[in-house]
């Protein structure tokens, strides 16, 4: 029986998912190391070690009876170590491997019979001509391993570009890939169940800002032809991984109407933030009861959804004008407690939930309503 869960990684995922968890009665450990982390905030108990320190690790599989983890770029020899030693992890380290590459990743998603943009791997410099050959320009370069929020990418228009790349990795794999031209950015947030029944969300529109998130509007704009299509992506994705949990699947909508996947994160997503406050069961709680062993709930939304990210942006760290952002009945404010607001970092979110069609006067709504808000 499940009655403590661990959770490697302290950010704003851990803080919602363990928010969730304690609303079911279970008690949370969390690993990070950053003493009063935003999930450490919340849960029962935090060990502050680093993600590889194997000893507070398998501290944390002492004190739960599932240890699971809020983002993949978390070491996989703990993961591992954790399973030899008779720990039960979930996602396992077989799914955090295929997702924590970018080359498995791309590779696995077209051997489940799903399309990609063009891609090739530079592990050496004597790669690169191929890999331009492969792409064509532009192309964007990222880092294999350990890439978020943008980090570890350049956008390339020449063969010169990607040596350049090439030198600013200072050794790192890296996969360069042919930029789509996208009509939107889509993701499907979905969780599989230890039963292997699979429940989708609602396809949610992106837009990114530089390589981060800035909003999400669910349901997406697209014909349910498309959204269906999506859905079923996701689906069969996280059934041939074998993920049990919540996981999203980031795509890509051609101008020519094809869907091309992007990424796949073996856990909640900052796209799934709206599941919070328009659905009767969560991201969060799905990843709980997909890991408790207990039934998924089939998404239902109450009301569609613009979702706005809060980055810091290096000016203060105290958040000003939510109170003339609350003015706005719509509006449901999520803060992660962090301390620091350094420039780009996700500091929170706000929901707007929206009764009619999301158009562009609820777009142009929402923005004014970001506005509002400052750092001091
Ligand atoms: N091949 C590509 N073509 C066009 N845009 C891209 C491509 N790869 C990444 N991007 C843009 O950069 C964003 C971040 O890249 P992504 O691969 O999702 O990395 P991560 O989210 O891990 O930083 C994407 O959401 C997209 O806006
Ligand atoms: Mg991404």
């Amino acid at each position: 029986m499940i009655e403590a869960i661990g959770v490697i990684g302290g950010g704003q995922l851990g803080r919602m998912l363990t928010l969730v968890a304690k609303r079911m009665g279970y008690h949370v450990v969390v690993l990070d190391p950053q003493e009063h982390s935003p999930c450490g905030q919340v849960a029962d108990e935090q060990i502050v070690a680093a993600y590889d320190d194997r000893a507070a690790i398998e501290e944390l599989g002492r004190r739960s009876q599932i240890v699971t983890y809020e983002f993949e770029n978390i070491d996989i020899g703990s993961v591992e170590h954790l399973e030899r030693c008779g720990y039960r992890v979930t996602p396992s380290s077989a799914v955090l491997r295929a997702t924590q590459d970018r080359l498995l990743e791309k590779s696995f998603v077209r051997e489940c019979g799903i399309a990609t943009t063009a891609f090739a791997a530079i592990s050496s410099r004597g790669d690169i001509e191929a890999a331009a050959e492969c792409t064509g320009f532009p192309a964007i370069v990222k880092t294999v391993h350990g890439g978020y929020d943008g980090k570890g990418q350049w956008r390339v228009d020449s063969v010169a570009g990607v040596h350049g790349a090439f030198e600013e990795a200072r050794g790192a794999v890296l996969i360069a890939e042919r930029e789509v031209e996208f009509s939107c950015e889509l993701s499907v947030v979905a969780s599989r169940g230890g039963d292997g029944s699979v429940v989708a969300f609602p396809v949610a529109e992106n837009a990114h800002d530089r390589g981060i998130l800035v909003r999400t509007i669910a349901p997406a704009r697209i014909e349910p032809t498309l959204a269906s299509q999506a859905q079923e992506m996701a689906s069969a994705i996280g059934r041939r991984l074998g993920i049990v949990g919540t996981y999203c699947v980031e795509l890509f909508l051609t101008h020519g109407g094809e869907l091309l996947v992007n990424e796949i994160a073996p856990r909640p997503h900052n796209s799934g933030h709206f599941t919070i406050d328009t659905t009767p069961c969560s991201q969060y709680e799905q990843h709980v009861r997909a890991i408790c062993g207990l039934p998924l709930s089939p998404p239902r939304m109450f009301c569609g959804a613009v979702m706005m990210n809060i980055l810091g942006d290096g000016t203060g760290n105290h958040l000003m004008g939510t109170e003339a952002l609350l003015g706005d009945p719509s509006i449901v404010l999520h803060v992660y407690g962090k301390r620091h607001a350094v420039a780009r970092r996700k500091m929170g979110h706000f929901t707007m939930l929206v009764d009619a069609p999301i158009d562009d006067a609820i777009l142009t709504r929402a923005a004014a309503a970001h506005a509002k808000l400052s750092w001091r």
